[in-house]
């Protein structure tokens, strides 16, 4: 059931709003100012004692997972990164005691992800998965995690789950961070940070008509380029994959720090850039390298807390706490992804190659 949506992507970017207040449910504890996370199975000497945090995932997940990891070492100070699951299992990792183990995954199925996990616990790892789908493979082989509590999402391609999954990662990122060195004044700020997220989401859906406008005059693109920087890296590496996916569009993601080490030879008219511009210490670099590509006559979408002067087209998005705003950041430009491919006639749900979960190698 699309409940009055043409597609499921559509309906699933627009229950958002609800699915953001249902992983914070319950889990919010103002007192302490922290998040309490039932199913963790950590317990806070356990939590002391991580001296790295290894995040793996696929996809999107991983995506999702990249930024999990930024928040962790901003809000805990562990040292933290992101892997594909993939990648990881087949190196023969060498699998420490103080890493904390995180898999990720929407369906909880994805093979290569269950397979990193069984490795890792037949190498006596603790292993925490952050899952959708209750009761999955990859929820039952992890000692604990963080459920994401997205809903069934049915489009092959992920957007609330995405969402979701970052959220998620903010919860336990706060929750190790109080455990360890954050202070109850920055957990107070998180938390109020997070309890705007959905209201603050509204008010982007609101956009949309907006940005099905500036969507229709991308379609002619053959390729695009998406740049972000630190927080902003994995939203544009999220986002050029949701277009490609859903419009068949190719892009590709980079450092906005990397432009000068190989991309800016792409630059002209017809190769667009997408701007990933949050309001925080970076800025000025970003804006910078906007001139850079302004000055290469290359066309450029930023998604920005303010207007961009150097951008033909600025999406402005509201500014949550800095550590929060890659959470805002990728809503809409799922909504352009969207909005691109429906302009194209894509099979939006359905796009051609892929499968809603890969239960394969
Ligand atoms: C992209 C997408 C895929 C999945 C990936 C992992 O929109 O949906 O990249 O994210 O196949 O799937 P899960 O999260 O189910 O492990």
């Amino acid at each position: 059931d699309m409940g009055g949506h043409d597609t499921y992507m559509h309906k699933e970017i627009s229950e958002q709003p609800e699915a953001v207040d249902r992983v914070l449910r319950g889990r919010i504890d103002d007192r302490f100012s922290t998040v309490h996370l039932g199913g963790l199975n950590l317990d806070a000497r356990e939590a002391r004692g991580i001296r790295r945090v290894k995040i793996l995932g696929c996809g999107t997940s991983y995506h999702a997972g990249q930024i999990g990891a930024q928040m962790i070492e901003e809000l805990a100070r562990i040292p933290a990164d992101a892997e594909p699951a993939s990648e990881f299992r087949y190196r023969d990792p060498v699998v420490d005691p103080d890493t904390l183990y995180v898999a990720v995954s929407q369906s909880g199925e994805t093979y290569d992800v269950l397979a990193a996990v069984q490795e890792l616990k037949r190498k006596g790892a603790r292993v925490l998965g952050v899952v959708n789908v209750v009761g999955s493979a990859i929820a039952r082989e992890t000692d604990g995690g963080v459920y994401v509590h997205a809903g069934p999402e049915v489009c092959v391609v992920s957007t609330k789950c995405f969402t979701n999954t970052v959220v998620a990662f903010g919860l336990l990122a706060l929750h190790l961070g109080r455990i360890r060195d954050l202070s109850v004044a920055d957990g107070k700020r998180i938390i109020e940070g997070l309890r705007k997220l959905p209201a603050q989401i509204t008010e982007i859906l609101k956009t949309e008509d907006e940005i099905k406008a500036l969507a229709e005059q991308y379609t002619d693109a053959k390729s695009m380029l998406f740049i972000g920087r630190v927080r902003g890296y994995p939203v544009a590496r999220e986002a050029s994959l949701k277009l490609k996916e859903v419009s068949y569009i190719h892009a590709e993601a980079y450092p906005a720090s990397e432009l000068k080490h190989g991309p800016l030879a792409l630059i002209e008219p017809a190769m667009p850039t997408v701007a990933i511009v949050p309001d925080d210490d970076l800025l000025e670099k970003n804006r910078a390298a906007l001139e850079e590509i302004k000055a290469r006559s290359g066309k450029i979408l930023a998604v920005a807390h303010q207007i961009q002067e150097k951008a033909d087209h600025t999406i402005v998005v509201p500014k949550n706490e800095d550590e929060l705003d890659p959470i805002l950041m990728g809503i809409p430009l799922q909504l352009f992804a969207y909005h691109t491919a429906l302009a194209l006639g894509r099979d939006i749900d359905k796009p051609r190659n892929l499968a809603k979960s890969v239960t394969v190698e």
